[in-house]
């Protein structure tokens, strides 16, 4: 692979309750984000290659995660780009939905990794609505995060989003692959150690004895945007206009 070693700008984009949870423990979807961080979040869409979620958001949201602003999918389209960035999921069981909104919303390219166990059942279930792509895990193990990321950026993914959920924010940045964070803080407690909280256990770059930068904040309606750099190659104007 000619861009074997290199990897995709990366920003790790969420928003979190007051007490650190994603979400709750209810089946519905809970709003976290202000009508400004969703916003913000549509502009960051707009600037991506590419949008990376983890199987059990897709499973649990149902998200079309496409660009929504008319004005930025003409900005997009001006520049010879998709109207929206591909869309990129990752799955161990190969359990999704061919009818997910994942799949069948925004004219764009659709990506599924799958471990090489389940990759005949990836094909025969998700073939005909994205590219089933395989070989970045051994025998028997999960995806490699950075031979997927290191994969993308071989198929041109320069500015990579990625927009949950939690064990795939926890992977990229233990592992060290991640550029930038933008945290947004809802007003509001869930309370339910039963919900999914913003990260895994793990032993992360960043602790008591190595504090990652304060970037940048922002208040978006009664949301609050926290912007941290997470690696050596951060840069405050990769991102164009989306930046605090
Ligand atoms: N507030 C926010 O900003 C926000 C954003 C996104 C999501 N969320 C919430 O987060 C929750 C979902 O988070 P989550 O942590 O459960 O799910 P997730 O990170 O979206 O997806 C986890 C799934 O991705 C696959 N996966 C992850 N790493 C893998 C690897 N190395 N190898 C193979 N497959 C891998 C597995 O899929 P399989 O199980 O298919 O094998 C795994 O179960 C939901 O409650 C959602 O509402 C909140």
């Amino acid at each position: 692979m000619a861009d074997r070693g290199e990897r995709p700008y990366t920003l790790l984009s969420c928003c979190m309750s007051l007490d650190g949870y994603l979400d709750d423990s209810s089946p519905r979807r809970l709003i976290l984000s202000s009508a400004a961080d969703l916003d913000r979040v549509d502009e960051l869409r707009a600037g991506a290659d590419a949008i990376l979620v983890g199987a059990g958001t897709v499973r649990a949201d149902n998200p079309r995660l496409v660009v929504r602003s008319r004005a930025r999918v003409e900005r997009r389209l001006r520049e010879g780009r998709s109207p929206t960035p591909a869309k990129v999921t990752l799955t161990a069981l190969a359990k999704l939905d061919p009818e997910a909104a994942f799949f069948t919303s925004g004219e764009t390219d659709k990506l599924v990794y799958c471990t090489d166990d389940t990759a005949a059942e990836a094909h025969a279930s998700l073939g005909g609505v994205a590219t089933v792509v395989t070989g970045v895990n051994a025998a028997g193990q999960p995806l490699r995060l950075e031979a997927l990321v290191e994969d993308l950026h071989a198929r041109g993914v320069r500015r990579l989003l990625v927009e949950g959920g939690a064990t795939v924010l926890s992977q990229l940045l233990a592992a060290g692959l991640a550029d930038e964070l933008q945290l947004a803080v809802a007003p509001f407690f869930v309370g339910d150690s039963a919900a999914r909280r913003f990260l895994d256990d793990g032993a992360y770059p960043w602790h008591a004895g190595r504090r990652a930068r304060l970037a940048g904040t922002r208040a978006l309606d009664d949301v609050v945007l926290l912007r941290y750099a997470v690696s050596d190659r951060f840069d405050i104007n990769h991102w164009g206009a989306a930046d605090a």
